[in-house]
């Protein structure tokens, strides 16, 4: 170690950021989702990379490629379902994380680049699995690419050039394919590299705690290993357990039947439905039934889309409030779960057929969503009057071992404990 230190600092870096590295003595589970993160990620890539030894790239063939990864490539079936799956539980990973920097303020400065590459990796997730999805040439990969790639007519003049240099052509077909295959396996690769300055990032700042209250002295924090390395491989293990329950007993729960049929442009599927994991800005998308001034409604819910995830970028600046930590903040705590009810709401509206009263609704859930960010969350900071912060993060975890916790101290690790 020594002799290779002197020459590349490898492991006094792997050292200074995994063994030695200060984190709060308080950080609760739901600081383990980043660490279950790059465990996913690594998982899709790995599996991905022996499913496309396999899969062929080509129209005339992809789907009997995918049947014949689940019938006669050895473990074929176990790695098609870890990868399909596991894209699912990455999402789920990565919404709880994001909440999780809502909750806690953790976008508030310094961490704003954290949070901004945070936000960066989520829409190159969102790319990587949209093609992903239409890899397998089923029906619901192909309405699905002509559905999305479609959006992009809506803008004027640049619209239409742009949904052909997607596609390849005038509709989805073998070019879009092969071009859909290069970049979903391209993706995965720079997703690693904004994750490597996005814990960059994280070790300049140090990571937040559920007080919110910054790292004062070295009493604050423990060492990573062994606190964090063992309660973050404890979490993976919980979410494994999870994750092996969908592949092994149930994994097409998640998947669309429709995708089952090979794809056939002349028979569109009577509803066309996104993977769970896009159904709430599915339904923001469709919230938009009317023009909107010079706006026609089908570039509205383009922007309206779109302009969900933009609104996050600026969340650093959005937020007034002085107190970091929701958990310090009694009338923005209720906001933030009707946030949370209102995303679930979206997203079981973008399963639903776009009729009757479901645009509606979505309209309502929408203005919403978009109110959270663009009205309560500057507002209430301003007018909210919160509750008394502890003077240090040792503090607040004494407080609650004495017995006399707030709901902040009670959602620090038990293991801090004497
Ligand atoms: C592949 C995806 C991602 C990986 C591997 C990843 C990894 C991590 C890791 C290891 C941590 C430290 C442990 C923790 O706090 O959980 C972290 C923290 C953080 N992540 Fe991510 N992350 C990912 C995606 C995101 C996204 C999509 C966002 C936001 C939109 C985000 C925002 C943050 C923030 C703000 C922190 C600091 C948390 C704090 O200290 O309060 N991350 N991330």
């Amino acid at each position: 170690m020594q002799w290779l230190d002197a020459r590349l600092p490898l492991p006094r870096l792997v050292y200074d950021s995994f063994v030695a590295y200060p984190v709060p003595r308080n950080l609760n589970y739901a600081y383990t989702f980043g660490g279950i993160l790059a465990l996913f990620l690594g998982v899709q890539i790995l599996t991905g990379v022996v499913l496309a030894m396999h899969y062929a790239a080509n129209s005339a063939i992809a789907f009997d490629s995918v049947e014949k990864i689940m019938r006669d490539v050895n473990w074929g079936w176990l790695l098609r379902y870890m990868h399909a799956n596991g894209a699912s539980f990455f999402f789920i990973a990565v919404y709880v994380h994001i909440f999780r920097g809502l909750y806690y303020g953790s976008y508030k400065a310094p961490r704003e680049i954290l949070w901004i590459l945070g936000v960066i990796i989520f829409l190159l997730m969102m790319a990587t699995a949209f093609m992903g999805y239409v890899l397998p040439w089923g029906q619901m990969s192909f309405w699905g690419a002509t559905v999305i790639t479609g959006f992009f007519t809506a803008f004027p003049l640049v619209g239409d050039p742009i949904q052909q240099l997607l596609l390849g052509g005038f509709a989805v077909d073998n070019a879009t394919l092969n071009r859909f295959f290069s970049l979903h396996y391209l993706l995965p690769f720079m997703i690693a590299g904004v994750v490597i300055l996005h814990v960059w990032a994280l070790h300049v700042t140090g990571q937040t705690n559920p007080t919110g209250v910054e790292v004062k002295s070295s009493k604050d924090t423990v060492p990573f290993s062994p606190h964090a390395t063992v309660k973050d491989g404890f979490a993976m293990v919980v979410f494994l357990v999870f994750f092996a329950y969908m592949v092994f007993y149930m994994p097409n729960y998640l998947g669309h039947a429709d995708n089952y049929v090979e794809a056939n442009p002349l028979k569109t599927p009577s509803h066309i439905v996104p993977e769970w994991y896009f159904l709430p800005f599915y339904a923001m998308l469709r919230a938009i039934t009317f023009n909107i001034g010079p706006i026609d409604s089908k570039l509205g819910g383009v922007l309206v889309m779109f302009g969900s995830i933009i609104v996050l970028f600026f969340l650093p600046w959005l937020d007034t409030s002085r107190i970091r930590s929701t958990a310090f903040r009694p009338l923005y705590r209720i906001f933030f779960w009707i946030l949370v009810a209102d995303s679930i709401f979206l997203g079981w509206l973008g399963s639903q057929p776009a009729e009757g009263i479901y645009p509606t609704l979505a309209l309502i859930g929408t203005i919403y969503y978009f109110g959270h960010f663009l009205i309560i969350l500057p507002v209430l900071g301003l007018v909210e009057t919160p509750r008394r912060l502890p003077g240090s993060i040792t503090e607040a975890v004494l407080a609650r071992n004495a017995g006399g916790g707030t709901p902040a101290h009670a959602a620090a690790a038990p293991e801090t404990k004497g």
